[in-house]
């Protein structure tokens, strides 16, 4: 198993950009499934764990996925589609393979696929899409291990959803694309990639209005066809980038990024102490202060403070001047990385959704550990600030959603190498 080497308290200067966003290449790559002719093809797309096992789960339903890493570009071909069970072997290892059943029942009206289960940030589970896939005809099936659905034919359904879930949403648009008649989806997730995921479903031939906002409407279509298509970039990386340089006090310029995606972290940062600046070529220029400053932060769906950057911004925080109080109201257990800083020297804690950071002068090098995603990328960020060394082992989960890390942050001054811990 991989690990991270970081000799902190190094400043880092320097340009770094940002790819395509795997939330949603992973829907994309779903939806692409939908296509009964045509090869699909995806520009910008970063190597990443997520999406290497998506192109597994694709090959075992008969499909078939290639990647040029060269080009960056990924290539779907759904013709020869012919299976609509996905095991648990691949799909233990990503929760987001359920978005694979709006569009196998979508396409084949049925799926069957391995129960996602729980994972280290919470429960999560798929009862809203489940809600929805009922909603527009189908019969919800249970049986050893896995969670399945019929219908001869979607017909479109008012779905009001509890909560506005990402995947949620997404699911549902993609099964109701090809359902008959009109889908209201009613509280629907508005985050800037539902919006690109809509237009991408849209490029294919489905008619869907209102993505991006609480209220989407999707006209149903007979056949969508395989495009070539863009997505947007990453701006979980790119906020992720942005509290690195917030972190160290130093200079980075992030390229690639879009703004209007990322004003509630930009707020933040900015009343943390961080400067932010624009470059004629599009790029942000993040300017940490020596000291950053204690702020509260409340996450939310979007437009509120995304809770994948709530780890990143913690790790900020545990340096910061005075208090900050963090709310997490996205999942039940994202606090787990708290505990991690705290073998750093941060003093965070924890008590319900609540997190209680009493910012350190600095933090000290210690071997940690990685328990998701988002998580590890706190970690790498707090050992990029620390003075001493720090071992950050279980990477994959950081490779699941940032490609090489190390290679992004190296240029920039950074001493970061990838190790074996077995060595
Ligand atoms: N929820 C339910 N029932 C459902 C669906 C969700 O109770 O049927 C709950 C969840 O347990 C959670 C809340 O609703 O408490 C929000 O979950 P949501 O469904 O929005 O999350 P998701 O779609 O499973 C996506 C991202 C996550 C990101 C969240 C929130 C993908 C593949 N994953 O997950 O990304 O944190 O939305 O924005 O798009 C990450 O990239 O590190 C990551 C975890």
């Amino acid at each position: 198993m991989d690990r991270f080497i970081i000799e902190g308290g190094r400043p880092l200067k320097g340009s770094i950009e940002v790819e395509g966003v795997k939330n949603v290449i992973l829907p994309m790559m779903c939806a692409a499934l939908m296509a009964g002719k045509g090869t699909t093809v995806l520009e910008n797309v970063p190597r990443l764990q997520d999406i290497s096992v998506l192109m597994r789960l694709i090959e075992e339903l008969g499909g078939t996925a290639a990647y040029d890493e060269t080009e960056r570009r990924l290539t779907i071909d759904a013709v020869n589609l012919s299976r609509t069970i996905a095991s648990y072997d691949l799909v233990k290892q990503m929760r987001a393979s359920f978005l694979l059943s709006g569009a196998l029942l979508g396409r084949f009206g049925e799926f069957h696929i391995s129960m996602p289960g729980g994972c280290a940030i919470g429960d999560r589970p798929v009862n809203f899409h489940l809600h929805g896939f009922r909603k527009m005809g189908a019969r919800v099936v249970e049986e050893e291990g896995l969670l399945g659905a019929v219908a001869k034919r979607l017909h479109g359904a008012v779905i009001c959803l509890d909560y506005p879930s990402h995947t949620g949403t997404e699911n549902l648009m993609m099964a109701a694309a090809l359902a008959e008649g009109t889908t209201v989806i009613e509280n629907a997730a508005c985050e800037p990639e539902i919006k690109d995921f809509g237009n991408f479903l849209n490029a294919m031939g489905a008619n869907i209005s209102g993505h991006g906002s609480p209220t989407i409407v999707i006209e149903g279509v007979d056949s969508l066809t395989a495009v070539s298509y863009r997505p947007i970039s990453d701006r979980i990386v790119a906020g992720t980038y942005l509290c690195a340089a917030a972190i160290t006090a130093s200079e980075i310029e992030v390229l690639g990024s879009r703004e209007q995606d990322l004003r509630m972290v930009i707020d933040k940062l900015t009343d943390m102490g961080v400067m932010f600046e624009h470059t004629p070529r599009g790029g942000i220029v993040a300017k940490g202060p020596r000291r950053l400053t204690a702020v509260d932060i409340t996450t939310m769906p979007h437009p509120g403070f995304p809770t994948d950057l709530q780890p990143p911004i913690m790790a900020c925080l545990a340096v910061a001047d005075g208090v900050s109080i963090i709310r997490e109201t996205v999942f039940e257990s994202r606090f787990i990385h708290a505990a991690e800083l705290n073998r750093m020297g941060a003093n965070i804690r924890v008590a319900g959704d609540k997190a209680v950071v009493v910012g350190a002068p600095s933090l000290l090098g210690a071997p940690v550990m990685a328990s998701d995603l988002r998580a590890g990328a706190a970690l790498v960020l707090a050992a990029l600030s620390a003075k001493g060394t720090t071992t950050i082992d279980r990477i994959y989960h950081v490779d699941r959603g940032y490609e090489r890390l190390e290679t992004k942050l190296a240029p920039l001054g950074a001493a970061i190498k990838r190790g074996d811990n077995r060595a």
